[in-house]
């Protein structure tokens, strides 16, 4: 079990925009063009925290910035069109990137075409803000975030403090499942969410919850699966047309304000997030998202996972040989780019 002072953090974190004492940063979002990149620019537009937004996408930015400037919060506002992607980095302090293809079927269909994006969009912040914070939402997570690790590696400019894969969605959508079960505040639902971002990379601790550690049998096979599989609900429901776009925006912009409270110096901000991690990289396996303790300097603590029930030893001994695969296949990317 997380300790308490762990969990109460987490149930915190469990609300969009968060304040107290504000330091307000500059954030840039890449892809603030798409399905996901418009609400989100909506969504950090309305945070405290953010001063500065700065939106870039090879297709309609300006207009997507122009659109969100008129909103009446103090933060200035602007688009970049393709060519301005260095002047869009400029002095930032937090990029987001949602940029990318949606898939189709499996995340790691995505991989061929997102990888390049990823790639190149990494190599820019490392020549332009080298000191910047990434909040990686391109799919697939588990090998995007390699990548851009890697890039920067490349370029002498990686500190695994301040790259991270946003893995809030699972986070989110596991409070709500859960709390549809058992009545619960989905505010007051707290479900630590390990591992990765796909199938089954993710892992829900469910005996970490007050309100699901009783949940057992079809129930409790059900929820898993649910909170595994629920991309597929949202591109099945959209019939080809795109994933996850409102619910990532949110999951997103939750994520970012999280990490601008640590930066500002809050203490006690935990949330899981995909970053380099020693918890397996005694299996080759260096990148884990667990709860992470974020603070003036990005990842503060990697906290560990604690104890796991029978079931979810199982779901971790499934996700670690896939995860595998995927930050390897990340990897191999990069070396041979
Ligand atoms: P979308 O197609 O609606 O938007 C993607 C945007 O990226 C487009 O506007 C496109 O012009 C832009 N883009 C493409 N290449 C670019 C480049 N080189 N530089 C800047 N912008 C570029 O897709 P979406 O629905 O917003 O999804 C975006 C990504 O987020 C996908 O890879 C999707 O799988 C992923 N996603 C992740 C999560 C998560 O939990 N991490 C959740 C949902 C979606
Ligand atoms: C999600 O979890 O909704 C996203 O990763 C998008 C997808 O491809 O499922």
């Amino acid at each position: 079990m997380l300790s308490r002072s762990v969990l109460r953090s987490l149930t915190h974190s469990s609300r969009l925009f968060s304040t107290s004492a504000a330091r307000q940063q500059k954030v840039a979002v890449l892809g603030a063009g798409g399905g996901i990149g418009q609400p989100l620019s909506l969504l950090l537009k309305l945070d405290p925290y953010v001063t500065s937004l700065s939106l870039y996408d090879i297709r309609g930015a300006p207009g997507v910035a122009a659109d969100v400037s008129h909103i009446d919060t103090a933060s200035e506002v602007t688009g970049y069109p393709a060519d301005k992607l260095d002047e869009a980095l400029e002095g930032v302090k937090v990029v987001v990137i949602p940029a990318g293809v949606p898939r189709k079927m499996t995340r790691d269909d995505l991989f061929n075409t997102n990888a390049s994006i990823v790639r190149d969009l990494a190599a820019a912040i490392g020549r332009v803000s080298p000191e910047a914070h990434i909040l990686v939402i391109s799919n697939p997570v588990n090998s995007t975030v390699p990548i851009v690790s890697a890039v920067l590696e490349k370029a002498g400019v990686y500190d695994p403090r301040r790259v991270f894969g946003v893995t809030t969605l699972d986070v989110v959508r596991a409070a709500r499942f859960l709390s549809q079960i058992t009545g619960s505040n989905p505010q007051d639902t707290v479900v630590p969410v390990v591992g990765g971002h796909s199938g089954a990379t993710i892992v829900p601790l469910l005996s970490q919850t007050e309100q699901g550690k009783s949940l057992t049998g079809e129930a409790y096979e059900k929820l898993i699966h649910r909170i595994q599989f629920g991309g597929d609900e949202v591109v099945k429901a959209k019939d080809g047309a795109g994933s996850a776009t409102l619910s990532m925006a949110y999951a997103g912009a939750r994520f970012t304000n999280a990490l601008l409270r640590g930066l500002a110096g809050e203490k006690g901000i935990v949330t899981p997030t995909f970053v380099k991690s020693p918890l397996f990289a005694d299996k080759g396996i260096d990148f884990f998202s667990s709860p992470i303790e974020l603070g003036p300097n990005g990842v503060e603590k990697v906290h560990p996972l604690g104890p796991l029930s029978p079931s979810e030893e199982k779901l971790l001994a499934a996700c670690l040989p896939d995860l595998k695969k995927n930050i390897e296949k990340g990897k191999a990317f990069v070396a041979q780019s």
